[in-house]
């Protein structure tokens, strides 16, 4: 009833309307951001950092995000799902590729699949779409290789990056990308090439002239309170509000407070009566 489909999110962009991505790495979660709207909701391999304690995106396994999608699509009633192909599950050849992501879509139902890179993954992409695989591309700071970036910071800053970015975002569409992630990248260079391509944008750090945006769910909810990236807005303090709710009832159980009367269950004194003292 009234999914999401690709052509209405290009309906969207032609019309202006903002598309909005959220992240889910679980069914409550899911059922949390379908509640509150999404149009799009990404399985990011991002969670393997805010669900598994990992450092970074790349020890993250297929076997993992197969997990985490199915657990997401279960829930699914209308947003369209997207799943993350980890770090070396597409890049060694394009008949992997196809396997990798046929995984994610035949056993965890995903209806499109995200990888990173652009002209360097063009041809990837071209086989998994011919292959019948609806693919998000992700240009600007890749996780996955941030390495090679020079860490986790804007990319395009330089006239020879940003024409490169740019360069990577048309190749995506040209092989037949559905959308694309721009990461970390100035503005005025989102905006731009928001305005030059025809499929949707999804920014994230990206400003405000992307056609959609993205944010992680616990970036969002204010989950950890450590680290904050420049481009979030915390709508909540999750990780306080969620503590304070834990502290209450360690303290409740250590004082006899919790349970009360009322969440225990009754028996027949006559029954209790049968039995030894
Ligand atoms: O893994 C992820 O959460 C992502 C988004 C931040 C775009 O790739
Ligand atoms: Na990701």
């Amino acid at each position: 009833k009234d999914r999401m489909t690709l052509p209405r999110l290009r309906e969207m962009k032609v019309r202006g309307d903002r598309i909005v991505m959220h992240t889910a790495y679980n069914a409550w979660q899911m059922a949390l951001v379908e509640g509150a709207g999404a149009d799009v909701v990404l399985v990011g391999d991002s969670v393997g950092m805010v669900e598994h304690g990992l450092d970074s995106t790349v020890p993250v396994t297929l076997e993992m995000m197969l997990l985490h999608c199915a657990a997401v699509t279960r829930r699914r009633t209308r947003a369209l799902v997207v799943g993350d192909l980890p770090f070396l599950s597409y890049e060694v050849d394009d008949r992997e590729a196809v396997r990798n992501a046929g995984r994610l879509v035949k056993e965890a139902g995903v209806d499109a699949v995200k990888l990173e890179g652009g002209t360097s993954r063009e041809a990837t992409i071209r086989t998994l779409v011919t292959a019948g695989i609806p693919v998000v591309g992700h240009v600007g700071l890749t996780p996955q290789t941030a390495v090679q970036l020079g860490g986790f910071r804007v990319q395009g800053k330089d006239a020879g990056r940003a024409r490169q970015i740019l360069e990577d975002a048309e190749a995506v569409q040209r092989a037949g990308a559905c959308m694309v992630v721009l990461e970390c990248v100035p503005s005025p260079l989102a905006e731009l090439i928001t305005r030059r391509l025809e499929i949707p944008t999804i920014g994230i750090g990206a400003g405000g002239g992307c056609d959609g945006q993205v944010l992680v769910f616990h970036d969002i909810l204010g989950i950890f309170r450590d680290f904050t990236p420049k481009f979030v807005r915390r709508y909540a303090e999750g990780g306080t509000l969620l503590g304070e709710a834990l502290q209450s009832y360690t303290r409740e159980v250590r004082s006899g407070a919790f349970p009360g009367e009322e969440h225990g269950f009754s028996l027949d004194p006559e029954v209790l009566r049968e039995l030894p003292s």
